[in-house]
């Protein structure tokens, strides 16, 4: 379905996320010889595609055969999703890669300051309360540690936005119903969509939780159909009084 109403985008727009983080930590230029590898949390990552994506990259691209993924996800469902598409790749039976029932909101079993990279795709936006999970990555990243979402967003192009919108509010629920036998669930989509914050106010979000901001603090993917946010864990107090 994810294929059909994108026209496969959404395949590229993960492929841009993957290779913009660089997950990995590459032996012939890393500085801290101790420290093996990347420990990135995805979560909502219920089907794996950014999971498999970054081991994938850490691997071939960096050379990286000990970044780890935990992948979590409220739905245990779409875990088990995940975990039948994991045995098509090399991390089925690796310490590399694990599933987790959790909340975004609550991931009490992460301890504080473990996790090198927090990715959310196309999850944030279905979250009860963003703003708690927000902090709860903030607890969990260490300090210089990053978070990354991807997440649909506000098109800027007023004509486009116009084409957009008669596109996404008729075309996808037909297209649920036919595909899917699911009219209401891709209703609501396109409203979940409607109502997620825009790029400035998600940033603002980013940035209450405690968050440093790098640059504008977001990339538009596709005239901002998408977008990419980051926010960098602040690594010392002094960066904390200047955010
Ligand atoms: C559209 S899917 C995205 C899956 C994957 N990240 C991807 O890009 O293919 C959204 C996921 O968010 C999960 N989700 C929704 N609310 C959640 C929460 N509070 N905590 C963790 N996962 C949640 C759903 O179970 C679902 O698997």
């Amino acid at each position: 379905m994810n294929d059909l109403m994108s026209l496969g985008i959404h395949r590229l727009w993960k492929d841009h996320f993957i290779r913009n983080l660089n997950p990995g930590r590459n032996p012939l230029t890393s500085h801290t010889a101790q420290e093996k590898g990347w420990n990135i949390l995805d979560i909502a990552g219920g089907t794996g595609d950014i999971a498999f994506g970054m081991l994938d990259h850490a691997s071939t691209v960096n050379n990286d055969a000990h970044t780890k993924v935990t992948v979590a996800d409220i739905n245990p469902q779409m875990l088990a999703e995940g975990r039948k598409r994991a045995l098509a790749t090399p991390y089925a039976r690796s310490d590399r890669l694990t599933f987790v029932e959790a909340n975004a909101e609550k991931l009490d079993m992460i301890p504080d300051n473990s996790i090198d990279l927090y990715t959310v795709a196309f999850g944030i936006r279905n979250f009860t309360h963003k703003d708690v999970a927000l902090r709860e990555a903030y607890r969990v990243l260490k300090p210089g540690g990053v978070f990354a979402c991807l997440e649909f967003s506000k098109v800027k192009n007023p004509v486009f936005d116009a084409i957009y919108k008669r596109w996404s509010f008729s075309a996808i629920p037909l297209i649920g119903q036919l595909v899917a036998g699911d009219r209401d669930s891709y209703q609501y989509l396109v409203e979940s969509i409607e109502r997620f914050p825009s790029q400035t106010e998600f940033r603002d979000m980013i940035k209450d939780a405690g968050f440093m901001i790098p640059g504008q603090g977001w990339e538009d993917l596709t005239d901002g159909i998408a977008a990419i946010h980051k926010g960098v864990k602040p690594a010392s107090l002094q960066q904390v009084s200047e955010r």
